[in-house]
């Protein structure tokens, strides 16, 4: 199961992620989490990812096409993956063509999870992560029991460095422009599917499990 999973800032990839690689045990890869552990971490790959999170702008192309390449070509891969955030350009969408058929793979389905702009702003404002488990909530629409603490472990919640509302605000300008162009080119492929990412968390997942059982 090779999949791409596609949509604007906020519109619910890594709280879909989390339910997909659970029940379909395939690894999750996601640019942004690779690029927040590198910062943690502070290595060169941090430093430079650094400068454009925190304006909202992407990493350039050369620095994150390396990174997936080298993500994908490890041994847990071989039974899938989910890509989260990446392809975000269409030269990133060439380039993934050309590592998944130096490992003689196809993508499987693009799944784009539409959302009307408008509602993106309050999602990504009120989003939390456990610091500990990286489960994603949301302080209106997805709160955790407790405040502040995680439901599965415990960890303590926090909010991006990236989710203030100026930053948003670019992050979403830059991704709007990037979008179209990068849904053309699946389509064209016949690689694209559309969910409403405008349903409840839990009828998000039904329709996104719907089209993946398919596969297996
Ligand atoms: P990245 O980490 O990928 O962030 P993003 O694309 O901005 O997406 P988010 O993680 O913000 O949103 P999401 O869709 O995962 O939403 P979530 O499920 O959390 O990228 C960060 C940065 O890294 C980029 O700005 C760029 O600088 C760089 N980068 C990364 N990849 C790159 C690339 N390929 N090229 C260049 N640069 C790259 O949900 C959001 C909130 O809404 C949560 O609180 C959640 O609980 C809530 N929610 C989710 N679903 C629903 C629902 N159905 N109803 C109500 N609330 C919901
Ligand atoms: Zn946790």
């Amino acid at each position: 199961m090779n999949l791409v999973l596609m949509g604007l800032p906020g519109a619910g990839k890594g709280t879909q992620a989390e339910r997909i690689v659970e029940k379909y045990g395939i690894p999750h890869i996601s640019t942004g989490d690779m690029f927040r552990a590198a910062i943690k971490d502070e290595t060169e790959l941090g430093l430079q990812a650094k400068s454009f999170m925190d304006k909202g702008e992407l990493v350039p192309d050369e620095v994150t096409i390396g990174i997936v390449r080298e993500r994908l070509g490890k041994p847990d891969c071989e039974k899938g993956f989910l890509l989260d955030g990446f392809p975000r350009t269409v030269a990133q969408a060439e380039a993934l063509e050309n590592i998944l058929s130096d490992l003689s793979r196809r993508i499987n389905f693009v799944i784009n999870i539409d959302v009307d702009q408008e509602i993106l702003m309050e999602r990504l404002t009120g989003r939390r992560i456990c610091k500990s488990c990286g489960a994603t909530y949301h302080l209106v629409f997805n709160p955790p029991a407790k405040e502040g603490e995680c439901d599965r472990c415990g960890g303590e919640l926090y909010q991006r460095a990236d989710d203030n509302e100026a930053t948003v605000k670019n992050r979403l300008e830059v991704n709007i422009k990037q979008t179209k162009p990068l849904l053309d080119f699946y389509e064209q492929k016949g690689y694209l599917r559309n969910i409403n990412g405008q349903q409840e968390i839990g009828k998000v997942f039904t329709d996104l499990d719907s089209l993946l059982r398919g596969l297996q």
